[in-house]
């Protein structure tokens, strides 16, 4: 059995999807926070179990049988994260899991001056600790392009601070890449890259977005503390600000900048480029 934790979230839904794919539906569990937002795979044969990673009795229960666990990592900044995955890695343990694979983040080494790099960091420790063999997913960034772009469609201006290179992935390939590691015979040691093979920077993305659109999108670097400001002034809280403007200090320190062939090896194809994921966004 294959137990997935985060299963009503992105990215562990879509996993578990692939995984309905490959292997019978009996040999698939999950481990939920709400199991009323999992009725979707109770109805098709999945085992479900209520767990959160601060119920240590109820991770061993949701993973009871698990010869892989898959931990999502949790996303709560106010919480203990390395604690709660700490409760999670010993939990799986305890249930007599043969391999934890983890969720972490592609450029989680030291020296990356965005925040949850560490939180990575430190539960790829635990696993190494933990006695048992541990793979780490370090995923490329998968959030909404327009998240770090801003709102270049409305404006016609990327105007952020200064970034670097970012290989910007697709969260669906990772979720599909992530069933075939779960389901192959293959097993990865220790921390591995998901990423779309090729990184670009904002100045890319100015002259993909141009020529998508038909009309000239420029890019405009603002100078950190004022997009602090400006972020302020429309009602982002100043910790929110200050967090998001290290994730552009990591990208333009290179932290981000080198992409790896394993996604692509593992789906099979090509995965889906900033360029096709700005066409659809444009396209929508
Ligand atoms: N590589 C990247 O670019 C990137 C971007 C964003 C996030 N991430 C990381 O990757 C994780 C998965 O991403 P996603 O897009 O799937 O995020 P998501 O949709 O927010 O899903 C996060 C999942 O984690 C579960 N969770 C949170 N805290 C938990 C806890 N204490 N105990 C048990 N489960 C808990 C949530 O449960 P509920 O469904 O009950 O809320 C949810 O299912 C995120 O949590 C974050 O750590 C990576």
């Amino acid at each position: 059995m294959i137990v997935v934790t985060g299963a009503t979230g992105g990215l562990g839904g879509t996993t578990v999807e692939h995984l309905l794919k490959r292997i019978p539906a009996d040999q698939i569990g999950i481990s939920v926070r709400d199991t009323a937002r999992a009725q979707h795979f109770a109805d098709r044969g999945v085992r479900v179990r209520q767990g959160t990673y601060e119920d240590p009795a109820a991770l061993r229960d949701s993973f009871a049988g698990a010869e892989q666990v898959l931990l999502v990592s949790g996303n709560d900044p106010d919480a203990d994260m390395v604690g709660l995955h700490r409760n999670a890695v010993e939990a799986a343990v305890a249930a007599g899991a043969r391999r934890i694979l983890y969720t972490s983040q592609h450029g989680a080494v030291p020296g990356n001056p965005y925040p949850p790099s560490d939180i990575h960091i430190a539960t790829e420790a635990l696993l190494d600790d933990s006695g048992v063999p541990w793979t780490a997913l370090r995923n490329g960034a998968y959030g909404p392009l327009d998240q770090v772009l801003g709102p270049w469609q409305r404006t016609g201006v990327i105007a952020q601070p200064q970034d670097g290179p970012v290989p910007y992935t697709d969260r669906a390939d990772i979720a599909e890449a992530t069933a075939v590691v779960l389901t192959g015979d293959r097993s990865f040691d220790g921390p591995v890259d998901l990423t779309a093979p090729n990184a670009v920077t904002f100045d890319d993305v100015a002259e993909i977005a141009s020529a998508l659109t038909g009309r000239p999108v420029e890019r405009v670097v603002l100078d950190d503390e004022q997009w602090v400001a400006d972020r302020i002034a429309i009602g982002v809280p100043e910790q929110m600000a200050r967090l998001m403007l290290t994730w552009y200090q990591a990208a333009r320190s290179g932290c981000f900048a080198e992409a790896g062939p394993l996604l692509a090896e593992l789906l099979g194809r090509e995965p889906r480029t900033a360029a096709e994921r700005l066409a659809a966004h444009v396209a929508a």
